[in-house]
């Protein structure tokens, strides 16, 4: 248990470290270490990790705070630099950002150009600090350590998939995050989470956790199951993985036939893609 409540999707009731594996004590952590990032709605969180993929220090998290520009001492790259400074020194970095990412490069920040957070309204200024921000070379500036960017999403799919036929990651945290791989290789990022879904409102609309916790859990898990559904006609996908933090609140035994091609994956993979994205060149960093 990680000890706060602060209304984080997968935070509160379970720790999301659970499966990750741990250096045995005494064991040495093999090189290269990565320092592995997950920028979030609702936490910022980082690890090092191993080159076999163990954690080596415990996971720091700070609350995402509002508002949260790029730059400047209370922005995001001095905030984690902040949270970063306890852990055990990296080689490399690794960060999964929630938007659309391009070498680099922040395309899209829904959550960062909002006044007071997600749902709240848009503010000109972050739109403009935040439009085509150099994250990752802000990033490895600001630590010293080269440092590769990726959608969350991507990043956490990377962490799970088999690397057999058409697999379809979605996340279910604070906004809702899609990842496509065949055979294993990440396709181009799309943001279906901005995409139409259902009364006019997008996948993010309807399925964040804003959304969850005004309509309760058994009017999301029909959204759940609808967005399912038409993903599913969508790319005609061989495997489902299903994480982020509400990825447990999601009721199985109602999944119907999607059950059978269906897996719910632990939040830390969040965390344990960072090492993806330094093992070859496809994740489009
Ligand atoms: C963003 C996606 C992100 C997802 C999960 C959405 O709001 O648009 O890029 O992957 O949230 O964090």
């Amino acid at each position: 248990m990680s000890g706060h409540d602060d209304g984080e999707p997968g935070d509160t009731e379970h720790d999301e470290t659970d499966g990750a594996a741990r250096l045995a004590p005494g064991e040495a952590p093999q090189r290269p270490l990565t320092l592995a990032i997950d920028i979030g709605g609702t936490g910022l969180k980082a690890s090092v990790l191993d080159a076999s993929g163990a954690m080596v220090a415990d996971r720091v998290r700070v609350a995402t705070t509002y508002p949260l520009p790029p730059d400047g001492e209370k922005g995001m790259v001095a905030t984690l630099a902040r949270l970063v400074g306890p852990l055990p020194s990296a080689d490399r970095v690794s960060a999964g950002f929630p938007g659309m990412v391009r070498k680099g490069h922040v395309l899209s920040a829904p959550h960062f150009i909002t006044e007071s957070g997600p749902g709240s309204k848009i503010d000109e200024s972050l739109e403009r600090a935040w439009h085509d921000f150099d994250l990752a070379g802000a990033l490895a500036a600001a630590l010293g350590k080269p440092t590769r960017v990726a959608n969350d999403a991507d990043v956490q799919g990377a962490a799970v998939v088999a690397g057999h036929g058409l697999e379809l990651v979605i996340t279910l945290g604070t906004g809702f995050g899609t990842a496509a791989f065949l055979d294993g290789q990440l396709l181009p990022h799309l943001e279906i989470a901005h995409q139409p879904f259902r009364k006019g409102e997008t996948y993010n609309d309807q399925l964040g956790e804003a959304t969850r916790k005004s309509v309760g859990d058994e009017r999301w898990n029909r959204r759940v199951r609808k967005a399912i559904d038409t993903l599913d006609a969508l790319f005609f996908f061989d495997h489902l993985f299903i994480g982020g933090g509400n990825a447990r609140r999601v009721t199985r035994d109602e999944l119907g036939a999607v059950l059978d091609k269906t897996t719910v994956v632990d939040n830390s993979a969040g965390i344990l893609g960072g090492i993806k994205l330094w093992q070859g060149e496809h994740l489009g960093v």
